[in-house]
This record gives structure tokens, C-alpha cells and sequence, in this order.
């Protein structure tokens, strides 16, 4: 059976090296598209997870290795106690509704941020769909609840400090290479590109650390609004940069290769 998260006709790939291999996106601006409409702000997150699936099925469709999702920040339990029941059980919903599709699709699930202070039941769907979808080999989907960059960060220094006081790590060992590999994504690359939509141009604690060298694209529209053609055309922007990672411009080639 097809999956809903497959494509027509098989995904083109696109050997273009300005394709980016890991993009990265802040879902933002629900709650004002919902308000711009006079609907309440859950409307604004049950459309945003709308885009969410059609942004995965691009993902698949564009040939994306990786595309890492904001979807709750651990500053977001700051907000009302029936907007967070609200997108959790919105995640509950996708979990339970979608993930078998994300199989088919062969998605490989991967969440990242703090599971400790998650309820049980919201544990357990979390670590279903990584069981579920182990073994899949197409598009990471990586999955960013109860997440921030900063508590991402001071985690990983607590492990390595543990480690290094019980004699399992020598301090020096300790490189940007090991602690990335101390992150919750380890072993994803850094992403390429970071997508934030609603206008608003910060990273509101999202991979601090993973975005030293990320190109940013900022979109005006809200998330609900994110279609596969402002995806892509957020790509094409992204194929324009000139990425240097501190090197000198490269040299304009006069051979034609
Ligand atoms: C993004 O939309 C979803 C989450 C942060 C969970 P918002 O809910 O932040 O919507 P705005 O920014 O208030 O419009
Ligand atoms: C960032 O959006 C978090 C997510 C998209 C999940 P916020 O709406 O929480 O960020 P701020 O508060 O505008 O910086
Ligand atoms: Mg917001």
C-alpha cells in the first residue's frame, strides 16, 4: 500500500551540490495565523501540523537526508496549561495517526530534547516512534519536544564531567568533534539550512551549537501557510549562498569545470 507521505512518481533526485543535506525549521507564527483569522490558536496549531506532513512529504520528494523540526521549546510550558494540553495532544495525534504512513515512506524518526519531565504515556510514543521506524534508510525526520539548545548543551557538559571525575574520559580528549558527539543528535550533520517562518529573525534556543555555519532563511508567512512552494523556493535561495566556513571566496573557475 502507498504511503501518504510518498510521492507519484518516484522522488527526482537532484545531484545538485548547493542542494542542502540537512535543513532545520522553526514552525512559527500558528497562533497569529489563527488570530489573523478569529479562530482560537489551537486551529492555528492543528493547521500547522497540516504543513508539518505536506513539509515532510517535500522533504522525501526534494531528497533531503535530513530535515530537523521546533516543535516544542522548554520555554513553550511558559504558555497557558490548555495550549500546552493542546499541542500535546497534538503530538500524541501525530504519533498515533501518522507514524505507520512515516514507516511506509521508509522515515526514520528521531527525537531530540528532554524526555525526564515528559509524562509517561508521552514517553512511550516518543520511544515508539524511534522503535518503529529504526530501521528505516530514507529521510531522518528529527524531532525537536521539550527541547533547548542551551539545556542540550549544559547536558552534554554534565555527561562529559561525570565521565571525566569517574576516570572514563581524559579532559583533554575533549574537542568540538566529541562533544557534538555528546549532543542528542549526534551523528546527524550539522544542518545546512534553517528555515523560520512568521517574520520573526531569532533562533529562540534552537541548535546553537549545530548552527555555527547554517544559512538562515526567514519567511514572512506563518507556518500554516508553508507550502511545498515556499520550501522550495527557500532552496533556491539557499543554492544562491556563498558558504565559506571562514575560508577565503572561492576562486571564480576559468577552465569551465
Ligand atoms: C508555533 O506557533 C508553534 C509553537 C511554538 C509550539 P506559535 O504558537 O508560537 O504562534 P505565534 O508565534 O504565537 O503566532
Ligand atoms: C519557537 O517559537 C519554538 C517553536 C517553534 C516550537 P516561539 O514562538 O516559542 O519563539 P519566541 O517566543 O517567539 O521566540
Ligand atoms: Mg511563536
Amino acid at each position: 500500500m502507498r504511503s501518504m507521505f510518498s510521492n507519484k512518481t518516484p522522488a527526482a533526485a537532484t545531484p545538485d551540490k548547493r542542494a542542502p543535506v540537512h535543513v532545520g525549521v522553526i514552525m512559527d507564527g500558528n497562533g497569529r495565523w489563527a488570530a489573523a483569522r478569529g479562530l482560537p490558536r489551537i486551529e492555528g496549531h492543528r493547521r500547522g501540523l497540516e504543513a508539518l506532513r505536506g513539509a515532510v512529504r517535500a522533504a522525501i520528494d526534494f531528497g533531503l537526508d535530513y530535515l530537523t523540526v521546533y516543535s516544542f521549546s522548554v520555554e513553550n510550558w511558559s504558555r497557558p496549561q490548555e495550549e500546552i494540553s493542546d499541542l500535546l495532544g497534538l503530538l500524541k495525534f501525530f504519533i498515533r495517526n501518522d507514524l505507520a504512513d512515516l514507516r511506509k515512506a521508509d522515515v526514520k524518526v528521531r527525537i531530540i530534547g528532554r524526555r525526564d519531565d515528559l509524562k509517561p504515556d508521552v514517553r512511550a510514543l516518543l520511544a515508539e516512534a524511534e522503535a518503529t521506524t529504526r530501521d528505516c534508510g530514507g529521510l531522518t525526520l528529527i524531532v525537536a519536544f521539550n527541547y533547548g539548545a542551551r539545556q542540550e548543551i549544559a547536558a552534554a557538559a554534565r555527561a562529559i564531567a561525570e565521565d571525566a571525575r569517574a576516570g572514563r574520559i581524559d579532559p583533554s580528549a575533549v574537542d568540538a568533534a566529541y562533544f557534538a558527539s555528546r549532543l542528542d543528535a549526534a551523528g546527524a550533520p550539522d544542518p545546512d539550512l534553517i528555515i523560520r517562518t512568521s517574520g520573526e529573525q531569532r533562533l529562540s534556543n534552537f541548535l546553537l551549537w549545530q548552527a555555527a555555519y547554517s544559512e538562515f532563511v526567514f519567511l514572512p508567512m506563518h507556518w500554516p501557510d508553508f507550502d511545498r512552494k515556499a520550501f522550495a523556493a527557500a532552496l533556491a535561495e539557499y543554492g544562491q549562498r556563498e558558504r565559506r566556513f571562514g575560508g577565503s571566496a572561492p576562486a571564480v573557475s576559468v577552465a569551465g569545470g
